[in-house]
């Protein structure tokens, strides 16, 4: 733990929602070399060195367990030193005092909203004779009201640019945390894109409304020539409803607004502390004629490098695929988060498990999940619950299976695509205590019953009037209590861990399981049983499977759990042909019905706009929710046929199987490894398929079952 001079610090008198505003005037006595910054806050920051920004993260010092750890960053702040200073620093609550979540009044939501925002801050300043000093936050800072009147996370941003502050008022200092402070682990969030509206026009209910063309994380911003006095007030919403109008129930009780006051002149403005999930904006105040060029939506997310690529000669798949990575690139703000608008934007586990495969494809993830998954552990419960949503804002609810499974199945991906063996040394215990919860807490010795579980959340055969589907819940979380248990057993051999008694433990659940579930009732309920291998015949599970799926008139009836595994599993069995006409499906439900309706990120329902137009719900209803877009995993690695090999992690060896399909006249995947660049292309060419395969590692490439060993390079076969 480092030693800091600094004191926490905030307003002597409390400001209520006005962010306040912390100074600091300071001249240098001697020639600077070299200075750094290092700063955290309960809440959020935006610090400044004479007017200019210091780094480009926003919304720092990000989001963590807080109570068990809050990250500080450092930043080199040599180039924006002169020889008279001023360091000033906004404070804003955040994800930590924000009133989250928004649905469910708990104790322990008033009692986090209720907290203090806070600031802790040293300047360390080397001089060129070698000697230092050190500015750090202490009562000898000003503070004041700052023109940020009001800010939060689900309600966005109040700005006044016509306040100028009469003086300053005391700031006091207060014993805040020092044991919880951990150097920044995870990556930054940045201002990642920008995107330029599309089109602005006036719907049939009057109102006028700008539209950006994609659904976009992040804010807008806009510029305008105003009077002193004028407002700008603006409203966000994901789609338009049936009539062509603005729409933003489904946001339920997070207002996203954005209220600005403007100055004189022309004045470009963005909000600094918080953040929206938008397509459309709604103009319901702006200041003259506005114009499309006046507004941009920047994109906010984790600064992750983009690592896949998937492209084919169908554009509905193709918008498909664009779906999946802005999915994630909106979700993917500092935490795996379900979706960005409404009043949730939380770590679901159940969520970021079902995804994870995809997102470390898509997108360099390791050090975003290492983070998260040090959060996931530090909030594990005593008895080894994992909680719904990490950092755990919902601490009284008890583990369910498949979201709480993010504690071995998260770590066990990381092993998988970057061949992270820390990691899993790192959430061992983790995943232990995780395994031996199930054990302490079923009904049942070897399978897991009891217990409150979301099921087969969403899942399409749910009973009217229930979110859930019709898979037996038992059945479910016994199915994941022996994965997560082989996952924890794998974890411990390479770790050289004695997990003899875990092993055990693993075949008595799957004799149980196989005992106790002789038959299954549902697509889901296959899918399980084949994917985890506790079915005893998996082919004949697999061709029932097939066969159920035609029945139902070649349509899937899974939910979040069944969801990601139903295509692999199809495939593993050679029913490829029956994957493909899954994944090309234009109608409800399919990936592409979404596609069909003109969606820009991929949907929480399959039907969140129906075919008659009007909304599945205003309840529960994102149209910005990653989790099914987890078919990806099926593109890279059955369609494109980009595999880890389990031995031989992180694309040290791969195996490259793709599996061409006539309806489509060619696709191809890449992933920029670890090791380098995998990329698999198959073309239509008349009645032949050309494979073109490059590879960084030694690979096994199978094209119509034929198996060829090749180095790395690049190679063409033909099938
Ligand atoms: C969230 C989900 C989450 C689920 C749990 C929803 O409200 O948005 O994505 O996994 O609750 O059942």
């Amino acid at each position: 733990m480092r030693e800091w001079k600094a004191q926490w610090i905030r307003p002597q008198e409390d400001m209520g929602d006005i962010c306040p505003v912390f100074q600091k005037a300071w001249s240098p006595e001697k020639e600077v070399a070299g200075a750094e910054l290092l700063i955290t806050a309960l809440g959020v920051y935006e610090a400044r060195i004479n007017g200019k920004r210091v780094g480009e993260y926003i919304l720092a010092p990000g989001w963590t367990a807080y109570e068990k750890r809050l990250q500080y960053q450092q930043y080199d702040v040599t180039e924006l030193l002169k020889a008279e200073n001023e360091l000033s620093v906004l404070v804003g609550k955040g994800w930590y005092s924000s009133s989250m979540p928004g649905w469910m009044m708990t104790e322990d939501r008033i009692r986090r909203a209720a907290r203090k925002t806070g600031l802790l801050a040293e300047l360390h300043v080397v001089y060129t004779d070698g000697t230092q000093e050190v500015i750090a936050t202490d009562k000898s800072w000003n503070c004041g009201e700052s023109q940020i009147r009001f800010s939060e996370i689900y309600d966005g941003e109040i700005y006044d640019a016509s306040y100028t502050r009469k003086k300053w008022a005391e700031t006091a200092e207060f014993e805040g945390p020092w044991e919880t402070l951990i150097p920044q682990e995870g990556e930054e969030i940045r201002e990642m894109e920008r995107v330029q509206a599309k089109s602005i026009f006036v719907t049939p209910a009057g109102e006028t409304v700008v539209d950006f063309g994609q659904e976009v994380t992040g804010y807008v911003e806009f510029h305008v020539n105003a009077k002193a006095g004028d407002t700008v007030k603006i409203l966000h919403g994901e789609v338009l409803d049936q009539q062509g109008n603005f729409y933003n129930d489904n946001y339920r009780s997070a207002k996203a607004e954005l209220i600005y006051t403007c100055k004189d002149g022309v004045q470009t403005w963005h909000p600094v502390l918080t953040f929206y999930g938008f397509r459309y904006i709604k103009l319901v105040e702006f200041p003259g004629k506005a114009a499309a060029e006046q507004f941009t939506a920047v994109a906010v997310y984790s600064n992750m490098k983009k690592t896949g690529s998937l492209r084919c000669s169908d554009a509905g798949l193709n918008q498909l695929f664009s779906n999946i990575f802005w999915g994630q690139k909106d979700n993917f703000l500092d935490v795996p988060t379900d979706c960005p608008q409404r009043d949730e934007r939380l770590g679901w586990t159940g969520d970021a498990q079902v995804f994870i495969k995809a997102a470390s494809y898509n997108y360099d993830t390791q050090k975003f999940y290492r983070k998260w998954l040090h959060d996931l552990a530090a909030e594990q419960r005593a008895d080894g619950a994992v909680g719904h949503v990490i950092p755990n804002f919902l601490p009284d609810e008890g583990p369910s299976a498949a979201w709480a499974d993010a504690a071995t199945i998260c770590p066990w991906q990381m092993y998988l695509t970057y061949g992270d063996k820390e990691i899993l040394a790192e959430q061992f215990e983790s995943m232990k205590r995780w395994v031996d919860y199930i054990t302490g807490a079923t009904k049942d010795k070897f399978l897991w019953t009891g217990g409150e579980h979301f099921g087969d959340w969403l899942g399409l055969d749910a009973p009217v009037g229930s979110y859930k589907g019709s898979s037996r819940e038992d059945f479910i979380a016994s199915a994941f209590y022996a994965y997560s248990t082989s996952l924890f057993v794998k974890a411990g051999k390479l770790l050289g861990e004695d997990v003899a008694s875990y092993e055990v433990l693993y075949h008595n659940i799957v004799e149980k399981f196989r005992k106790t579930y002789p038959e299954y009732k549902t697509q889901t309920e296959y899918i399980l049983a084949i994917w985890f291998e506790l079915a005893e015949d998996l082919q004949k599970a697999a061709d029932e499977l097939a066969e159920l799926i035609k029945k139902d008139g070649s349509q899937m009836r899974t939910g979040f759990v069944g969801t990601p595994y139903i295509l692999p599993v199809l495939s593993k069995y050679d029913h490829t042909d029956l994957a493909y006409t899954l994944l090309l499906r234009k109608e409800y439900p399919s990936w592409l019905y979404s596609v069909e309706k003109g969606a820009t990120t991929i949907w929480e329902h399959w039907d969140g706009i129906m075919e008659n137009g009007e909304f599945w719900s205003t309840d529960m209803n994102s149209f910005n929710h990653y989790a099914y877009g987890s078919v990806a995993d099926w593109v890279y690695e059955v369609a494109a046929g980009i595999n880890v090999v389990e031995d031989a992690p992180g694309f040290e060896k791969i195996r490259i199987e793709p599996k061409a399909d006539q309806r489509l006249e060619w696709l191809e995947a890449s992933i920029r490894t670890r090791k380098g660049l995998v990329s698999s292309r198959w073309t239509w060419q008349e009645d032949r398929i050309k494979y073109e395969i490059t590879t960084p590692s030694e690979s096994v490439v199978i094209i119509d079952g034929r198996e060829y060993v090749v180095e790395p390079g690049s190679y063409t076969f033909w099938g």
